[in-house]
């Protein structure tokens, strides 16, 4: 099992004045994942006491904020409270701004921030008990691509934290690496239809138009989470991010999956492959080498 996504352990406690770090650099480039066991987020004691699973709204996993937008979505919250969670989020997106500004400075983090969540719910608590279809349920080991969101080849960059107030891990397990599970599922996808991209962005299906990159990437996400037998007998390792851990990696690129915990930050960064050092091993290039042409 040599083909395991590694977990490099980084000894990081601030979120601030961190220094430019060109291996950590290469490690969450290449496809690894860092995690800081001592870099907790601090919630205040009035914070604190807001923390129930009901904050998210019916249908919702996830409380959140988008740059550039006012407010929050997705909370059930009003008034004072609604300001407080508010703020909190905010609070997260900074710290997380800094710490990425100071160890990938080239990254500009700020300029490419996407959205920041607060996911109050623990995992398998399914919002207003309705099944969740199979390929939205983060249980399975998958790369992120999102329907609705084409990247064009831009990166996925998460900065995660578990905030559970006493001692529940977020459980995830991580699998192969990106290349590996690309040569297993490329075999059976299927290319874009001819106009297909233009007519859903057209409709306003996707916020801009899909390229072969992406309709890759979709099918990835879909053959992965779709195929029990891989989910079970694939290269894997289960890990325990504990209460006042924070962890980093290429969500587009690592196999992930989250089997258990409540109470988690999220703040998502969309960078472009000009502000990559490592771009050979980006999941675009990788499939344009396995594929043998041009995908955006
Ligand atoms: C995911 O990105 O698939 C879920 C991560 C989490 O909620 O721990
Ligand atoms: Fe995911």
């Amino acid at each position: 099992m040599n083909d395991v996504t590694a977990i490099t352990t980084s000894a990081i406690d601030t979120w601030q004045e961190q220094s430019a770090d060109a291996s950590l650099q290469a490690v969450i480039e290449r496809g690894g994942v860092v995690a800081c066991p001592s870099l907790a987020f601090a919630v205040s004691d009035e914070e604190g006491t807001l923390f129930d699973a009901s904050l998210a709204g019916d249908q919702r996993k996830s409380i959140y904020i988008r740059p550039g937008r006012y407010g929050i979505t997705g909370t059930t919250a009003t008034g004072a409270t609604r300001d407080v969670v508010a703020t909190m989020i905010e609070r997260y997106a900074a710290a997380s701004h800094a710490l990425i500004d100071g160890l990938f400075p080239d990254y500009h983090a700020r300029a490419h921030a996407t959205g920041t969540s607060f996911r109050p719910r623990a995992i398998g608590d399914v919002p207003s008990g309705k099944a969740l279809s199979w390929r939205k349920d983060d249980t399975r080991l998958h790369v992120d691509a999102f329907p609705s969101n084409p990247t064009r080849g831009d990166r996925i960059l998460r900065v995660f934290c578990n905030v559970h107030p006493t001692t529940m891990p977020r459980g995830w397990r991580v699998g192969e690496s990106f290349a590996a599970m690309a040569k297993r599922f490329l075999p059976r996808t299927r290319s874009l239809p001819p106009g297909g991209a233009w007519l859903m962005h057209k409709v306003h299906i996707t916020k801009r138009p899909r390229s072969a990159y992406d309709h890759l990437m979709l099918q990835l996400h879909d053959l992965a989470k779709g195929d029990q037998q891989y989910q079970r007998t694939c290269p894997q390792t289960a890990i325990d991010f504990m209460p006042g851990t924070t962890w980093i990696c290429f969500s587009d690129q690592v196999m992930h999956a989250a089997m258990s915990g409540q109470y988690l930050f999220e703040q998502t960064y969309r960078l472009p492959l000009s502000r990559i050092a490592d771009v050979d091993a980006s999941p675009l290039r990788t499939l344009e080498r396995l594929t043998g042409r041009a995908l955006v």
